[in-house]
């Protein structure tokens, strides 16, 4: 296996060949351990098929050992004491370490998930180091309000009172292949910003760049067990974090499915969760808009990142009027996209991130065509060995078909014509989800109409899968539970306390 990165024709740095060739472990309370029972899972490489590298398959005992790490990092020593301004420090000096290292995990991202290597240096890491940066800045600048409490029976006192935000706790963190790295940032920069402890459990399709950031994490200084990585399995490592009794909260990124089991088990314990989930995005586009600026649009709205996008705009909604035209320069684009390996400088579309996705999705391509639907453009698997999956536009499309209602996460849109703004509401509101929609128009009365109809998270306007961390980001409906970035997502990492004093 290790000769497989060594003999790569790709070009990728010695960093990256050295990371990936040698042996992997986790990393739990400051030391680098192997799974308890020695197991391992092999890695992928989505552009082959090939397993390239081996990590631990951690389990329970694994978790145990990890949350045991981080209970007793929160509840005393160097970190509990640690001042806020200090805690801002060390996420600043983690981002420079990011930012330092910034092509290496770009590679790691290319080879584990499949990505366009220039699209995960110049997205993922760079929303990385960003995210790590705006989120230390809040370390100092948490805190609760003064209150002027009445107390209207008991009038012969006077009371003052007011409230703290407190770290939660030990946070268990589960996140997806999509961006592994980013995923993983998301999560600790609230985490470690507040005060908290946590432990991460990256998917099993894509755990090396945790693990590099688990090593950036030791050299940039964190005392021992603030934070730690568990590699393994949803259902063994996954689950054993989820339902365990000594975390606070529970931070998931991932499928509906999953996300309704990791949240039963968190609620027995009362662990706090956050969920951010599947969504089947609308992008509307109006009567007025630009043909060529909506087809460029949409063309990133689904398919960055091959489509494995939670807000991936997979219903595409146009005006009759604009229809056939929006479907031919989409599919111009799609036709023209260049797929292949994600470590080729020169790929547009990277491979899906496993067989089993690459199975999924054109299972989905081909009930659409059972269903009657058509294949503007695309609609079948690349060649090779890879997990490819061409740019896909599907027209003659119902409203009740599986490619219309469910989540396909792949480089697949459905697009439709609509009569008018009524209609259009209801129809991409007819969806269990409600993670994100764009409107497409300059036409600022109807889009302000539009906009309080639409039930999602995110709306956009005349862009897609634009993001910011001053943005607060989650879901209506079956998207999920809570808000991660802006201010917004302390709500999730803290405790609020009240304190009222008799004088
Ligand atoms: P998944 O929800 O199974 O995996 C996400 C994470 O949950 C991974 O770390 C996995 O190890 C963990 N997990 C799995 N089973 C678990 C369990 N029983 N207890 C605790 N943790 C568990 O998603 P999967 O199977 O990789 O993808 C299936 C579909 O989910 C995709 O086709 C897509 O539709 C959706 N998905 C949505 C994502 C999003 O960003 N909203 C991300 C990944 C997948
Ligand atoms: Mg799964």
């Amino acid at each position: 296996m290790q000769d497989y990165v060594n003999t790569m024709k790709a070009p990728v740095t010695d960093a990256t060949r050295r990371f990936v060739s040698k042996p992997h472990r986790m990393l739990i309370g400051g030391a680098w351990e192997e799974a308890s029972d020695g197991g391992t899972l092999d890695v992928f490489d989505p552009a082959t098929g090939q397993a390239f590298a081996k990590v631990p398959a951690g389990g329970k005992a694994d978790i145990d050992r990890a949350v045991a790490a981080a209970r007793k990092a929160f509840d005393g020593g160097d970190w509990a004491l640690m001042r806020a301004v200090d805690r801002e420090r060390l996420l600043m000096k983690l981002a420079d370490l990011v930012e330092a290292n910034a092509q290496e995990l770009a590679e790691l991202e290319a080879l584990d998930n499949g990505k366009p290597v220039t699209v995960a240096r110049f997205a993922d890491v760079a929303l990385v180091v960003d995210s790590l940066r705006y989120m230390a800045g809040w370390a100092t600048k948490i805190g609760g309000e003064t209150m002027q409490p009445s107390v209207p029976i008991i009038r012969e006192r006077e009371f003052w009172g007011f409230t703290r935000r407190e770290p939660v706790g030990v946070v268990g963190a589960i996140i997806p292949w999509n961006f592994p790295l980013l995923m993983a940032a998301w999560k600790m920069g609230p985490a470690l910003a507040s005060g908290c402890t946590m432990v991460l459990k990256p998917a099993e399709e894509t755990p090396l760049s945790a693990l590099r950031l688990a090593e950036l994490v030791q050299e940039a200084g964190y005392p021992a067990g603030v934070f730690n990585v568990v590699t393994g399995l949803g259902h063994t490592a996954g689950a054993a974090l989820s339902s365990h009794p000594h975390i606070d909260k529970l931070a998931f990124t991932g499928s509906t499915e999953i996300g309704k089991l990791v949240g039963k088990a968190a609620l027995d314990n009362m662990t706090r969760i956050s969920l951010e989930l599947g969504g089947k995005s609308p992008m509307i586009v109006l009567e007025d808009a630009d043909v060529d600026a909506v087809a460029t649009g949409a063309a990133h709205g689904i398919f960055f990142n091959s489509g494995q996008v939670c807000t991936a705009g997979s219903r595409l909604f146009v005006h009759k009027k604009k229809f056939d035209q929006v479907v031919e320069g989409l599919s111009n684009i799609a036709a023209g996209m260049k797929v292949g390996a994600g470590l080729d400088p020169d790929t547009q579309l990277g491979p899906l991130v496993s067989a089993v996705q690459q199975e999924r999705v054109m299972g989905y391509i081909r009930s659409g065509f059972d269903e009657g639907a058509r294949a503007a453009v695309g609609g079948e698997a690349g060649a090779g060995g890879g997990y490819f999956v061409k740019p896909t536009v599907l027209v003659d499309a119902r409203d009740d078909m599986r490619v219309v209602r469910e989540e396909i996460f792949g480089p697949v849109v459905v697009a439709m014509p609509y009569d008018d703004l009524d209609e259009v509401a209801r129809r991409a509101n007819d969806t269990p989800y409600g993670l994100a929609a764009s409107i497409w128009s300059n036409d600022l009365t109807r889009v302000h109409r539009l906009i309080p109809r639409i039930k999602a998270g995110t709306v956009w306007v005349n862009c897609h899968t634009v993001l910011d961390n001053s943005m607060p980001f989650g879901g209506f409906k079956q998207s999920g539970i809570g808000r991660e970035m802006g201010r917004a997502v302390f709500d999730q990492y803290t405790e609020l306390k009240s304190v009222l004093m008799a004088l």
